[in-house]
């Protein structure tokens, strides 16, 4: 089974995997780096790893047109509700879901969460993708944490912030990846404004120093096969 990403710049990504489209932390219509808007964007899926703007601002929107699902914590699919949101899959922290392109397990983010209005958000997360064939982990918006390693079990990809300020820089995106030992590591959470520049050329560099590990950078707009 073949996987394609690609990279809307910020933390949204679409995933293609056996026929489905998902898409993570849509922000497109308010992103500065976003190579397309709401309106063109496809999904089947969408998963919302929290509350702020960055990840969700796009979501009812895009929901309303394509009819997708929208998977995210409990708290965030019942504000998604009140936007007229008509289908989501609510879970929480350490659950994990079947659906039709695999599962998805909600994992731990240290970060904060509150929607746009000012709406207590739950917890922020991210997400372990077990799709057939790959196994994807979101990271999400958050700080290194040591339980990453319980998420390296056959690791094909890990999606990680590297922007720093106001989740890990790229040196603790490098300690994450020594936990996780993804085949595949891609950064995110970047370069959207001047407070969360980063060099991801240098960065990649650092990550083949720590060997059977290939870096996968994007340009916004970019589609690339993954493995
Ligand atoms: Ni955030
Ligand atoms: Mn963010």
């Amino acid at each position: 089974m073949s996987h394609h990403l690609t990279w809307y710049g910020h933390s949204c990504f679409l995933i293609e995997t056996g026929g489905k489209r998902i898409l993570v932390d849509p922000f497109l219509d308010d992103s500065p780096t976003a190579p397309i808007k709401a309106k063109d964007a496809a999904a089947d899926y969408i998963l919302v790893t929290h509350g702020h703007f960055d990840h969700i601002s796009d979501v009812a929107k895009i929901s309303a047109r394509t009819r997708a699902v929208c998977v995210s914590n409990f708290e965030i699919c019942t504000w998604l509700g009140k936007q007229g949101v008509k289908h989501c899959e609510p879970m929480n922290t350490g659950g994990e879901i079947a659906l039709p392109f695999g599962k998805v397990k909600s994992t731990i983010a240290f970060h904060s969460s509150t929607l746009p209005d000012g709406t207590p958000a739950g917890n922020p997360g991210g997400f372990l993708l077990s799709l057939d064939g790959a196994r994807i982990y979101i990271a999400g918006d958050t700080a290194l944490f040591s339980d990453m390693k319980l998420y390296a079990a056959n690791l094909d990809v890990a999606i990680l912030p590297i922007g720093n300020r106001f989740t890990m820089g790229p040196e603790d995106a490098i300690e994450a990846l020594k936990l996780l030992r993804p085949k595949q590591a891609i950064p995110c959470h970047y370069n959207t404004w001047p407070p969360i520049e980063q060099d991801a050329t240098a960065w990649a560099a650092e990550v083949r120093k720590l060997g059977n590990m290939e870096p996968v950078i994007f340009a916004p707009g970019e589609r690339k096969q993954l493995l």
